[in-house]
């Protein structure tokens, strides 16, 4: 059942907070011709739900939830998040966006550090619903049970991380993949189009419905007789691996940035950008049709 909460959006200028309304209302309209819309009310009537303030005191008062997305510099939240404790009531869950900073890095002197958070959407979140709850290790479990009740609620599909850890889950995961991919590369194993290839005609696919723990499972006949019978096989291919890369060897930047200009040529960034929005709108569909057969 998707909740339908008044908001309130806040920044520091008329100028920005125009361009967010606008910018959110083509994103409501663009979600309902898509068919993509998370509650039952229509663009105009969630938009008509929101107001917006450049006064933070204004913005938070009797708010239940407040999500922060500034700019990513750890000063940055450290000094928002200090203003957004002195002002909100202590009830209030104080959420950053934040990518990459722990939310201990922020919030560590706070007064009520015990309501914050890191709520992190995916990009583009428009069309991607998984949102990452990492707490710092004083952030109250309530707290993090009521942030993943509340995203649960606007159609979002929130993990929860049980301890602090940096990364968070998605950027672990995908560095990981990236160190892998990258050796290949530098290995002279595949080619930078063929790397891409395995996941996106293979890996990618499967993975777009059952996670790595899924896909074992229906490898074999369960997860206990794919260990039983892969294992040893696993550590010898993790163990031929090698070392982590540095990301900066030139001859392997060269080399993706060749064949990634002729495929995705950077001067044409936002169209790729927005074809690629597109095609994930497709496939929130198609998650979304096969979740209603
Ligand atoms: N862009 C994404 O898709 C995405 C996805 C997940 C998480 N995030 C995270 O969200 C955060 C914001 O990212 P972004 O790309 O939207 O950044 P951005 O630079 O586009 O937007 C930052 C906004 O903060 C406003 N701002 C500046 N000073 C302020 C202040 N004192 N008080 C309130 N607002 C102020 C700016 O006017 C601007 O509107 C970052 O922490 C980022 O890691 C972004």
């Amino acid at each position: 059942m998707t909740e339908r909460y008044p908001v309130c959006l806040y920044d520091i200028g008329e100028e920005q907070l125009a361009k967010a309304r606008e910018t959110v209302k083509n994103n409501l309209e663009k979600l309902e011709e898509e068919g993509l819309s998370r509650g039952s009310s229509t663009a105009a009537e969630a938009l008509a739900r929101i107001t917006s303030t450049t006064s933070l005191q204004d913005a938070l008062a009797g708010a239940i939830y407040a999500q922060e997305s500034t700019m990513e510099s750890v000063d940055f939240k450290k000094r928002i998040f200090k203003d957004m404790d002195a002002a909100a009531a202590p009830s209030t869950i104080l959420a950053s966006s934040t990518s990459t900073i722990p939310a201990s890095v922020f919030t560590e002197g706070l007064q009520n550090r015990f309501r914050c958070l890191v709520v992190h959407p995916v990009n583009p979140p428009l069309y991607l619903t998984l949102t990452e709850l990492g707490p710092a290790p004083w952030t109250d479990a309530s707290v993090v049970d009521r942030a993943y009740e509340i995203m649960e609620s606007i159609g979002q599909a929130p993990i929860r991380l049980k301890k602090e850890v940096l990364g968070f889950a998605v950027n672990r995961l995908q560095y990981a993949l990236l160190a892998e991919s990258w050796r290949l590369v530098k290995d002279g194993v595949l080619s930078v189009e063929d790397v891409d290839k395995v996941m996106s005609e293979g890996l990618g696919p499967r993975y777009a419905f059952y996670g790595p723990f899924g896909v074992i499972h229906l490898n074999a006949a369960g997860v206990r007789d794919y260990c039983t019978r892969y294992a040893g096989g696993i550590r010898r291919v993790l163990d031929d691996a090698g070392e982590t890369p540095t990301f900066d060897e030139e001859e392997v930047i060269g080399e993706l940035e060749t064949s990634l200009q002729r495929s995705l040529p950077v001067e044409r960034m936002g169209e790729h950008s927005a074809e690629r929005a597109q095609k994930l709108a497709e496939l929130a569909k198609l998650k979304r049709k096969l979740k209603k057969d």
